[in-house]
């Protein structure tokens, strides 16, 4: 028996920007790390391998919450810096005729409008291939940077994004499918009766409407979501299409995706509708020993690793890491930032964290291709769908080929994953099964 086909995406984390530049297969990319050519190739890779998307991580700041200066964050390139991330995607559209493009975005850094008008627009120029990664924000910087002291409450971040939502569809939906008639004989090129007006009043948001450009492919973005949180989660079950999940073991993910599909019953959807992607990092090598090994080299502290996951976990939680011993169980720790990941390190000792602080995911995927694949294809009949998310931090070209020409083509062997893409839009392909 194996498991029914599943889904593949990729995180492109540390979004439009350096990746690992002290790493030995980054060299050709690192001083070209402002421009799209190394994000467009990779993308090439990824559709070859039939890949639903490419999720590019973003956030908006160089952060400062580790020892209370950027200084860290700079020195090692943690989080930071990033460029926009919207710009760089019409540059991997154009480099590819089937992939998904996932941008992220923040609900407290647009106002809906101006985020409705660019998804709009960029639907529209990828012929329906875009994605929206919805993010609340959650570093203090970042809000400072658009004018606030501080981030909202955690939970009324995802109030405010609900209804950040609610008026986006209604701007998507403003314009009727058939609203630009474009007849040249009675000289008229849209139906004013088609286009609505949507006079939208909020508690958080207002806009009068309608969006200045026509129904795009899709109509709307397929939202995808990350939230960790029971807030978080609720938010997913009501409006992600795919849901991008940290899950170490097998069980892990199998609760994890019931609980959502449970949830999103409860919101009146078809649970079938939503696609949940568990972050792994499989390490793919000829022998099991040379993937072991590189595995341990990844894991291997060093003192700039050290500085770097202490900077990295402290902008993520908001709470600056430099106050807790390396080597003591860390205390009960309140985080208005990514809270599903504060919890995570309660009772944790720090230098336990830090081995994995540049590992996404579980290190359960270690060994040669056909290992990985036999053992991917166990998971996902355990877990019951719908597919996984693929990223390391050491990431280069190299690591992306080891995954695309390697791994890929044994899941395609055993018929796992996609070989062709069935439809043009990346929603369509993503539901297709
Ligand atoms: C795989 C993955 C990718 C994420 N990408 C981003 C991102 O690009 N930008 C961002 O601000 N947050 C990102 N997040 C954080 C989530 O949006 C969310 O805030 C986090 O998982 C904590 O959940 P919570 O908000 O429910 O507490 C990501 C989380 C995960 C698991």
């Amino acid at each position: 028996m194996t498991a029914d086909r599943f889904h593949l995406g990729w995180f492109y984390s540390k979004g439009f920007g350096p990746k690992a530049w002290k790493h030995a297969w980054a060299g050709s990319a690192v001083d070209r790390f402002t421009k799209p050519d190394m994000a467009v190739d990779l993308v090439r890779a990824m559709e070859r391998a039939g890949f639903d998307y490419v999720m590019i991580e973003d956030s908006s700041n160089v952060p400062y919450t580790y020892q209370g200066s950027h200084d860290a964050y700079l020195r090692h390139s943690v989080d930071t810096p990033k460029l926009d991330p919207t710009v760089l995607a019409p540059f991997l559209v154009a480099a590819t005729k089937h992939l998904g493009v996932v941008v992220t975005c923040s609900t407290t850094e647009y106002h809906p409008f101006m985020l409705a008008r660019k998804m709009n627009t960029l639907d529209h120029v990828s012929d329906g291939r875009i994605g929206w990664n919805v993010v609340t924000g959650s570093n203090d910087g970042g809000a400072q940077n658009y004018g606030r002291d501080r981030q909202f409450p955690h939970d009324e971040r995802y109030d405010m994004a609900d209804e950040f939502l609610e008026l986006t569809y209604r701007l998507w939906d403003a314009w009727d499918p058939d609203a630009v008639v474009l007849d040249l004989e009675r000289g008229v090129f849209a139906d004013g009766s088609k286009v609505h007006p949507v006079h939208f009043e909020g508690k958080y948001f207002r806009s009068r409407g309608p969006l200045s450009s026509p129904r795009s492919p899709q109509g709307s973005p397929v939202i995808c979501q990350a939230g960790g949180s029971a807030r978080g989660r609720q938010f997913a079950a009501q409006w992600a299409e795919t849901i991008i999940a940290l899950a170490e073991t097998p069980e892990q993910m199998k609760t994890y995706r019931e609980d959502v599909r449970a949830s999103a019953v409860e919101a009146g959807r078809n649970p079938d509708g939503i696609k949940v992607l568990f972050l792994v990092s499989p390490i793919v090598a000829d022998t099991r020993r040379d993937a072991q090994a590189r595995l341990d080299a990844e894991l291997t502290l060093t003192d700039d690793r050290i500085e770097y996951g202490l900077a990295h976990m402290s902008r993520l939680s908001g709470i600056d890491f430099s106050q807790f011993d390396l080597d003591e169980p860390l205390p009960k720790l309140k985080s208005n930032g990514h809270q599903s990941m504060a919890a995570a390190f309660e009772g944790k000792v720090p230098r336990d964290l830090l081995r994995r602080a540049q590992r996404f995911g579980s290190d359960m995927f270690i060994g040669t291709a056909t290992e990985i694949a036999a053992l991917m294809d166990e998971v996902m009949q355990e877990v019951g769908g719908d597919g996984f998310l693929l990223a390391n931090s050491y990431f280069s070209r190299r690591y992306v080929t080891e995954i695309c020409d390697g791994l890929v083509p044994e899941l395609q062997k055993r018929g796992l994953t996609r070989t062709h893409y069935d439809h043009e839009h990346f929603r369509d392909n993503l539901l297709a099964f």
